[in-house]
């Protein structure tokens, strides 16, 4: 409430008014980025860099993530190519990326799933080898670190979600981080109709602007991020403790050189191993009123409105984790009791 307050003095409820630039700065510090511009969703902020960076062809991406992603590429006239995933840590295979590569390809977009850093030094030196671009879907990956290094340094820019349902939120919003000030013009541009200034209209662009409101929720929840993040953490290590080395269950790995922020906690069910399916283990929780979600099934270049148009057979180790994967419910004041019981629900359908 008081936040907000300080809206109805300013009389600027969006256009980029005082709370966005205050976010705009404070975010840009927490994140450790060179520049960074706000944006109303983290699909919106996808949609834009994307058509700032004028890109043409073939873009080279992963069909194990939210839908997002493949729609803010289709959108742009672009032609996704699905490139199969990490079985370990379900973001794209950088061993598969080459071979994917035509004289049509122009970009890369990965995703830091789950909050899972990319294989960001082989990414970017494909990359450079064939003049691609890189744009990260960096929505799961708020306050994600790699050596150190916050993610969204890596590649032209990176694309942050602050949906309510994300680490970080403003209810609704995103953000794109990136190094080329040029690019950053056209965003700038392109979020806010492509207005140029008063008498010129330089792109074709959009509505993408973040409001006051948002901003003044943002600046609310940056004040206790890091104890969110360590609650979350928290949680994790109690799921961690009752499921871990449970015969047909595999777990979020431990990356080595990366920060996390704990944002899911996904788990792979090996029906034989375990001796219950995915689905299974699903029904018995949600019996309890409890929801882990299919994230991420079906995949991308498998959904209803691309049937046909891409072949899922190409991407078999997303297929194959698609069809085992479910995220456990988890935030931040989730309490130990509560993930035990989840936990207990769980292996009481091992058989
Ligand atoms: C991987 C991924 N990309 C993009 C988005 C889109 O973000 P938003 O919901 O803020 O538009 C989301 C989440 O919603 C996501 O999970």
């Amino acid at each position: 409430m008081e936040e907000i307050r300080g809206i109805w003095d300013s009389s600027r409820l969006t256009n980029m008014g005082p709370k966005h630039e205050k976010l705009r700065a404070q975010l840009k510090d927490y994140l450790q980025v060179e520049y960074l511009d706000l944006l109303t969703n983290g699909h919106m902020a996808l949609e834009m860099t994307l058509q700032a960076m004028n890109l043409r062809g073939e873009v080279i991406t992963t069909p194990f993530t939210f839908i997002s992603t493949t729609h803010a590429i289709v959108r742009n006239g672009l032609e996704p190519v699905f490139c199969d995933i990490d079985p370990t840590d379900f973001t794209i295979d950088v061993t598969k990326l080459e071979s994917l590569i035509t004289d049509r390809t122009t970009a890369i977009v990965p995703v830091h799933v789950y909050g899972n850093v990319c294989q960001v030094e082989e990414i970017d030196r494909i990359a450079k080898k064939y003049g691609l671009k890189v744009l990260y879907d960096a929505a799961h990956a708020f306050g994600c670190t790699y050596k150190g290094m916050g993610v969204g340094n890596f590649g032209d820019a990176s694309c942050f979600s602050f949906h309510a349902t994300k680490v970080f939120n403003t209810v609704e919003g995103g953000a794109v981080s990136y190094h080329d000030l040029d690019l950053g013009m056209r965003i700038y541009q392109l979020k806010n109709f492509g207005i140029l200034d008063e008498e010129t209209v330089a792109g074709i662009g959009a509505n993408a602007k973040m409001n006051e409101m948002c901003a003044a929720m943002g600046l609310c929840n940056l004040r206790r991020i890091d104890e969110n993040i360590n609650q979350r953490k928290m949680v994790v290590s109690w799921y961690r403790s009752y499921l871990e080395n449970v015969p047909g269950l595999q777990l979020n790995p431990v990356q080595e050189n990366v920060q996390t922020n704990y944002s899911y906690f996904p788990v792979v069910v090996d029906e034989k191993a375990f001796g219950s399916s995915r689905n299974e283990i699903m029904k018995a929780l949600a019996m309890q009123d409890i929801y882990a979600r299919k994230y991420f099934y079906p995949l991308a270049n498998e959904v209803h409105c691309y049937k046909g148009r891409f072949n899922p057979d190409q991407t078999p180790v997303a297929r194959h984790i698609s069809r085992r994967v479910m995220t456990l419910p988890l935030y931040p004041d989730l309490q130990e009791e509560d993930v035990k019981q989840i936990c207990e629900i769980i292996l009481s359908c091992k058989k």
